[in-house]
């Protein structure tokens, strides 16, 4: 999906295959539809009055070959009362027009916004939301389809303007359609079953990542290498299965040579059965998803890499399966992590924070700028957020807030929970210096309070992203959250990074 902007000087000779004009439910159009309107000799407003066209969020009205103007068809998008048209209700707007326009078979479509700008939403937001969501729509699943929908004609989006374009709008624009390409690509690897989505071939998507972008490097290590380092609570959760695990580290070189990278961690369960702690059958097909964190630390890269920004970004993707068998751990064993500390294992099932624990003691040794692990972890964080806001855990409060920021601002957002001590007492065993699990009360919270042992030297953060990966029901498929949370949270710390000493690689 193409997505650009463009300074529209008349908008009746805008020459598109579909206008996109917002209408407020008062019933009025606004300014700019209005000229429309008579350009058209008034085409638009006898339609809506035929209709009954109120112009609620999530209703529209297809206009083929209006007199008058120079677009094939025009959509007539309803955006309801614009003093109460939050980032939700635009989401919801967009999103619906974008349907419509999919549905129309139009290849490509220019949205003439000025008038909602004027409401509350600058131009800025606007473009970022239109390409984010323009993006998104362009995604379908096909991999494993015998006869897949036709896919979407729609190509090119145009975020049109009669004002000219700032280079903040310009910028928003470019962001949103690289966002949502990186978005895309998590989507997808959460999807692909278990049996094609293995360890394996999530090492392999990485290496083609690299493969595609040349400021990205990767490495891949193996078990063996895992034992070398002594990654006991990594190799503890991949014990019960066949499929190798891998450890993937992927590099992103923007910045100078010497500056500190921000390091995403991911959790990469490519099926969570629950091991011997059996997980129950019903939902159980939905434990493919259990690697959206690594899916989206893979997505963040193919954003940022399009995107170039000046500084440097380590993934690292902890992937293996949990599953059961003879060789499997047991509840009550107890292993040695890579920090020395040794674990009880009270419930296989709490197998992410292992992995993870391992894979953040790893990440240390690239002296992140920042820490982030980004994971499916619990579902006590469904029961406390459910699928809108992911979970934040931060020892940091400027990293919490620069966090929170990048969601809002993308609108993937997150919401903070508490990383306090007094939790940590429900991590205590009787058998090694920490239990894997902290009892049914504060589940999500437990869980972060485990990682935070393994992260004291650090500025970290956790984001459980267990309610927000990936959606249930008639839609079930992975969201691509929260690709865009972390890239704008990167981008953002490229714009604040101070001036690379001299002599430095730029
Ligand atoms: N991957 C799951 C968490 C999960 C469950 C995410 C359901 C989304 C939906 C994780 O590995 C897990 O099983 N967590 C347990 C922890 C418990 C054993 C302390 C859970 O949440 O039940
Ligand atoms: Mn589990
Ligand atoms: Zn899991």
């Amino acid at each position: 999906m193409e997505i650009t902007t463009r300074h529209v000087k008349d908008a009746a000779a805008e020459r598109c295959a579909c206008l996109v004009l917002p209408v407020a439910d008062s019933g009025k159009p606004g300014a700019l539809t209005a000229a429309i309107d008579r350009a058209s000799g008034g085409a638009l407003t006898r339609r809506m009055r035929s209709e009954h066209f109120k112009g609620a969020v999530g209703k529209s009205l297809l206009l083929h070959e209006p007199q008058g103007l120079a677009a094939a068809r025009v959509l007539l998008l309803g955006c309801g009362d614009p003093r109460k048209l939050d980032t939700t209700a635009l989401r919801k707007a967009l999103q619906h027009a974008l349907g419509a326009l999919q549905a129309s078979g139009a290849t490509d479509a220019s949205f003439l916004l000025d008038d909602l700008a004027t409401a509350g939403h600058g131009h800025e937001q606007l473009a970022l939301q239109l390409a984010l969501l323009a993006g998104a729509s362009s995604y379908r699943y096909t991999h494993t389809l015998s006869r897949p929908e036709p896919a979407p004609r729609l190509g090119k989006v145009v975020f049109a303007s009669t004002q000219k374009p700032s280079a903040r709008t310009v910028r928003a624009a470019a962001e949103g359609q690289a966002i949502a390409a990186g978005a895309n690509l998590a989507r997808e690897l959460g999807n692909l079953p278990a049996n094609i989505c293995t360890p394996g071939h999530l090492a392999a998507q990485a290496r083609a990542l690299a493969g595609r972008h040349p400021q990205l490097h990767c490495r891949v290590l193996d078990e063996k290498k895992m034992k070398e380092l002594r990654m006991g609570a990594l190799l503890s959760v991949t014990a019960g299965t066949r499929e190798p695990a891998k450890l993937i580290v992927l590099e992103y070189r923007g910045g100078a040579r010497r500056e500190r990278p921000h390091v995403l961690v991911g959790k990469g369960i490519t099926f969570d059965s629950g091991g011997i702690s059996l997980k129950p059958g019903a939902a159980m097909d939905e434990m493919k998803f259990d690697m959206c964190g690594a899916a989206s630390v893979l997505g963040t890269l193919e954003a940022i890499a399009r995107l170039q920004p000046r500084l440097n970004v380590v993934g690292i993707v902890a992937a293996c399966e949990n599953l059961p068998s003879g060789t499997a751990t047991r509840p009550g064993d107890v292993v040695k992590s890579m920090a020395g500390t040794t674990i009880e294992i009270l419930n296989t099932d709490a197998e992410g924070r292992l992995i993870l624990c391992d894979a953040l003691h790893y990440a240390q040794r690239f002296q992140p700028a920042s820490l982030i692990d980004i994971a499916t972890l619990t579902g006590a964080c469904v029961v406390a957020l459910g699928k809108h806001a992911s979970g934040l855990f931060a020892n940091d409060e400027e990293l919490a807030a620069q966090l929170l920021a990048a969601g809002e601002a993308t609108h993937d957002r997150a919401w903070r929970m508490p990383l306090w001590e007094d939790y940590q007492e429900q991590l205590k065993s009787n058998f090694a210096d920490v239990a894997n699990v902290g009892g049914p009360a504060a589940g999500s919270v437990t869980a972060a309070c485990f990682l935070a042992r393994f992260t004291r030297e650090q500025r970290w953060a956790h984001l459980d992203i267990a309610g927000t990966a990936w959606e249930q029901g008639a839609a079930k498929g992975a969201t691509g959250r929260p690709v865009a949370l972390l890239a704008r949270y990167l981008l953002e710390r490229a714009g604040s990074a101070k001036k690379p000493p001299a002599g430095a690689r730029g």
